[in-house]
């Protein structure tokens, strides 16, 4: 078994981030939401690991990722020259897949509970396909199926204007090599990219068999800003443990669940969890609320955050009420003389603002 993940695409939904930031490398609880992806791959035993990645962000997320040694896994880059779709990242990696069995994982999502068991029952099952859906409220803006009795899927759509049911694909499928002929075979959709949703609906009709689940647990897919704040907090709620690394002087108090990274600094602060703070960061007079990512060496004075992602190198100083935002690396945001009491921002890298 080996296992594709897609890290390509062009992240027109999280701009400005993306202008300089892989999506799939947006960190959520401080940790790269593919860093999390390539976990669970691994918790499922697979060590052969393809990562389709593209011109615009192919560096970056092999300096992230390398050669996959931190996980024990053996890592092949696969270059998409463009993002024509999920099944085209499938064509494009076929000579690293051949005719292995796959798992297919997109490298914005991350299911609660991993994959392993997913995995365990494909290889031990006679289905040519395997697909994870989660019951939504707007299956409009996702891949949509039709189960029979059996969960045996009848009937797939991509993003369809009247959804027949409200199972939305999750970014998780599992495949035998009866997926390349089915690519093979179809064309470019409305939106001209080649469709996995559309391969696996012609691998039906020529008789294959494909089953699904349906996902009880969470489900995150990270493709706009307040899906990253969503994520965060579901990570932080689950993942972040009390451990305090950096100094808290007497003034200050941390109380919940809360990571503080070597070599930070926290003065005459609070600090609520579930929040981490990455290393050498510097905490003066300022309120840190619940759900709160702060990256590594930022700074922040008299200021009050909650429920926001911090990236890296940022200085925040003097705002009264930061909530619900994505602050960019090497950002810096002050004060202009008494305008509004709380903000929500969404910054891309180095922005300087005044609000
Ligand atoms: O998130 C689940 C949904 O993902 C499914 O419900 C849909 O059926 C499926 O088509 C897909 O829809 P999206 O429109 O959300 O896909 P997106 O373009 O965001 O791409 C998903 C990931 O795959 C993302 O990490 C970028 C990567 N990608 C995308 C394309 C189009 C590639 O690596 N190459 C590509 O050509």
């Amino acid at each position: 078994m080996k296992a594709l993940i897609l890290s390509g695409g062009k992240g027109t939904r999280l701009r400005p981030l993306t202008y300089t930031t892989a999506k799939q490398l947006i960190p959520v609880a401080n940790k790269p939401i593919l860093e999390f992806v390539m976990e669970q791959v691994r918790g499922a035993d697979i060590v052969d690991i393809g990562v389709v990645i593209s011109p615009e962000t192919g560096q970056q997320v092999k300096d992230a990722i390398g050669g996959g040694e931190r996980w024990g896994a053996r890592v092949t880059y696969i270059m998409q020259d463009a993002s024509s779709g999920l099944a085209h990242a499938v064509k494009t990696a076929r000579s690293f897949l051949v005719d292995s069995p796959f798992l297919m994982f997109l490298g914005d999502n991350l299911i609660q509970g991993g994959v392993s068991r997913m995995v365990k029952d494909f290889i031990n099952s006679s289905a040519d396909s395997f697909i994870q859906l989660k019951q939504v409220g707007n299956p409009g803006q996702f891949g949509v199926a039709v189960l029979d009795e059996k969960n045996r899927v009848v009937k797939l759509i991509e993003k369809p204007k009247e959804p027949p049911s409200n199972l939305a694909l999750v970014g998780i499928y599992l495949f035998n090599s009866a997926v390349h002929g089915a690519i093979d075979r179809i064309r470019p959709s409305w939106r001209g990219e080649l469709e996995i949703t559309d391969a696996i609906q012609e691998m039906i009709d020529s008789g294959c068999r494909v089953d699904a689940s349906i996902l009880e647990g969470w489900w995150l897919d990270t493709g706009k800003k307040d899906d990253i704040l969503e994520a965060n907090r579901v990570v932080l709620d689950e993942y972040a443990r009390p451990e305090i690394n950096g100094a808290v002087d007497q003034l200050s108090s941390v109380t919940g669940r809360v990571e503080i990274g070597r070599g930070s600094r926290i003065k005459n602060s609070i600090i609520r969890g579930p929040a981490v703070i990455g290393e050498n960061v510097v905490i003066n007079n300022s309120f840190i609320g619940p759900y709160t990512a702060l990256g590594k060496e930022s700074k922040l004075e008299n200021v009050s955050i909650e429920h926001s992602v911090v990236l890296n190198n940022c200085f925040l100083k003097d705002v009264e009420r930061i909530e619900d935002s994505l602050i960019g690396n090497n950002t810096r945001v002050s004060k202009k003389k008494d305008r509004h009491k709380a903000v929500r921002l969404f910054l891309g890298d180095d922005s300087e603002v005044f609000v």
